[in-house]
């Protein structure tokens, strides 16, 4: 059903006065398919939907679940297995690891606060030597609050960080089609590593037992993968790898 919402006078695009509608939006822009499978969704136009939906607390604020250890990622909408609507919260200094996207297309919204997305061009395939290379970092975006930011694995890596020693930040990201799993590369040698089931640290505002789904799909939440890794001892100023990994050592999520 197509959502009943005003249109901006300049385009045709849909303009949502609330989460909740920009969901329904998403829902009817993408019909339940994914971008993937639509080679003629245009991409720009979601990124301007996301743009014209201005931050407001009132809609996120169940999700705004925090983690002195991790950032937390907080499942939204789940699009009928074919999109994912998350909102991230990032406590101060936390970062996301340097990841690949598994060919999803990822568009970031700041709901508040100040976020910083720093890209990375693809490690060099060294075919016959295993040489240590730093990434090379391409590019560094702020973002600020209903900024919205795109990536795809055709443009590079990205990692996200907050870079406030005081304040908190939360995200909007929107995957299309989900991403279940993912790589992450080390800055410094470029070394990749499969990251593991992503997990949720909540479901529509309620706190996920283990902080680890083994994905939703089809509305239906299934169990948690204890194949996870564990991630390193908690430090908010390291790499946290709370995206693709369920808890800090020790902590009970
Ligand atoms: C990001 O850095 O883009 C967030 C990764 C995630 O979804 O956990």
């Amino acid at each position: 059903m197509a959502p009943t919402t005003q249109r901006s006078a300049s385009t045709t695009d849909p303009v949502p006065k609330s989460l909740n509608e920009l969901c329904t939006i998403l829902h009817h822009e993408l019909r339940d398919a994914g971008i993937d499978e639509m080679s003629d969704v245009d991409v720009a136009r979601i990124k301007r939907i996301m743009e014209s939906y201005v931050s407001n607390e009132r809609d996120w604020e169940e999700y705004a679940l925090f983690d002195s250890c991790k950032y937390t990622r907080n499942l939204v909408d789940d699009g009928n297995g074919k999109f994912n609507l998350i909102v991230l919260c990032w406590g101060e200094g936390q970062q996301s690891p340097v990841h690949d996207h598994s060919q999803a297309h990822c568009l970031m919204k700041v709901l508040s606060g100040n976020l910083v997305e720093t890209r990375y061009a693809w490690p060099e395939v060294e075919t016959d030597t295993f040489e240590e290379k730093p990434l090379k970092c391409t590019a560094v975006n702020s973002a600020e609050r209903d900024n919205v930011v795109y990536i795809h694995d055709s443009i590079g890596l990205h990692r996200v960080s907050n870079p406030s020693p005081t304040k908190k930040a939360i995200s909007l990201h929107l995957y299309c089609p989900p991403i279940p799993s993912c790589y992450t590369f080390d800055e410094q040698t470029g070394a990749k590593r499969a990251s593991g089931t992503c997990t949720f640290y909540s479901h529509r505002g309620k706190r996920v037992q283990f902080g680890c789904l083994g994905g939703v799909v089809n509305n239906k939440v299934e169990g948690p993968d204890f194949e996870t890794e564990r991630v390193k001892p908690c430090n908010a100023f390291q790499d946290t790898m709370t995206a693709f990994a369920p808890a800090c050592e020790g902590q009970v999520q």
